[in-house]
């Protein structure tokens, strides 16, 4: 009989899965780091499955007793992922099904911010809305507006899919601060249709600057207080993919400043927390973490994190494994 540790409550079908596999364990909320590496560590699951606020860190997997961690999430920074290997314990996540969801919201963002849509709601309903008028709440438009893409994997890619049918002009750079070249074939549909450039170029074309990056050593603090002054004084940046990977002090210095326009976020660099100063900002729009956020993809990602989850138990590979080589080498 397998048993499952799972973190925090997920979507019904995830869960009737699970205990169709064996017993399963759901915690009412993610437990502190401490609680975490205990369970973990007590011999009593096989498999956890993890939250992305839940650090699985090295001294953690040091001590745990599980096969495998099946992370509820496309993005497993909270995981150290090297040292699971060394151990032989398996990571899964959810990749492909929120791609799509997750490139709405950064257009959303991108239209938010550029149509000024917070400060346009909260006029009418503060009752500041009195008729029609030749310049009221003007915004910018985003066709023939350049949108820079950090990253070329999924999300970036559907991200320009939608950004093309809007009519704006994009340019990417896959692997920033690195450079790495994408050939046509690689490119398929978006060949003559898109542009890989530098980072640098990038960073100085985009009036949209859209981050499509995993959080790692290379991409934390990508866009810093130097990134953030050398973008245009107009340009807009939007995060939907991790928090850190913007130095979140040195933004809220630039929206102030004037140093950028505006900026549209999913993801916070200390989240649920705010850097001081962003959320008094007129010219971003902050939304709380919800790029995958839509019924059907939650109900996949739970589908997918229980599969990942019910093939460890069983020693099997996952079908969404992250570190396969971790299960060759306990077969080797
Ligand atoms: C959400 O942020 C995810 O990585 O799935
Ligand atoms: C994540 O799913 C990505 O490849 O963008």
């Amino acid at each position: 009989m397998s048993r499952f540790l799972v973190t925090a409550p997920i979507p019904a079908l995830g869960l009737e899965l699970l205990r169709a596999a064996g017993e399963v364990a759901v915690l009412p909320e993610p437990p502190d780091p401490a609680a975490l590496a205990d369970l973990c560590a007590s011999g009593e699951y096989d498999v956890v499955l993890t939250q992305l606020g839940d650090p699985v860190d090295a001294a953690l997997l040091a001590r745990a007793q599980v096969r495998g961690v099946s992370n509820f999430a496309v993005g497993y920074n909270n995981i150290d992922v090297p040292a699971a290997t060394s151990r032989g314990i398996l990571v899964g996540n959810t990749p492909g099904v929120l791609t799509d969801a997750t490139a709405d919201v950064a257009m959303l963002l991108i239209l938010g911010t550029a149509r000024r849509v917070i400060e346009a709601d909260s006029m009418v309903r503060d009752g500041r809305f009195h008729g029609w008028a030749p310049e009221l709440m003007l915004g910018r438009d985003v066709s023939s507006q350049v949108l820079g893409l950090a990253g070329f994997g999924r999300i970036a890619r559907a991200t320009a899919r939608r950004a093309l049918g809007f009519g704006m002009e994009v340019l990417f750079s896959p692997r920033p601060p690195a450079e790495r070249h994408v050939s046509d074939e690689e490119l398929g549909e978006f060949a003559g249709r898109v542009r890989q450039v530098p980072w640098a170029e990038l960073v100085q074309r985009s009036d949209f600057l859209s981050l499509h990056v995993p959080l790692n050593e290379q991409t934390r603090h990508l866009v810093d207080a130097d990134v953030l002054a050398r973008m245009k004084p107009e340009a807009i940046l939007v995060n939907t993919a991790r928090g850190p990977i913007v130095d979140e002090q040195a933004l809220v210095a630039a929206l102030r400043e004037g140093t950028i326009g505006g900026a549209g976020l999913d993801v916070y660099e200390d989240e649920p927390r705010l850097a001081p100063g962003l959320a008094e900002l007129p010219n971003t729009v902050l939304l709380p973490h919800v790029g995958s956020a839509t019924v059907p993809v939650r109900n996949e990602m739970a589908r997918l994190s229980a599969l990942n989850a019910i093939a460890m138990a069983k020693g099997e590979l996952p079908p969404h494994p992250v570190n396969p080589e971790a299960w060759h080498q306990t077969r080797a």
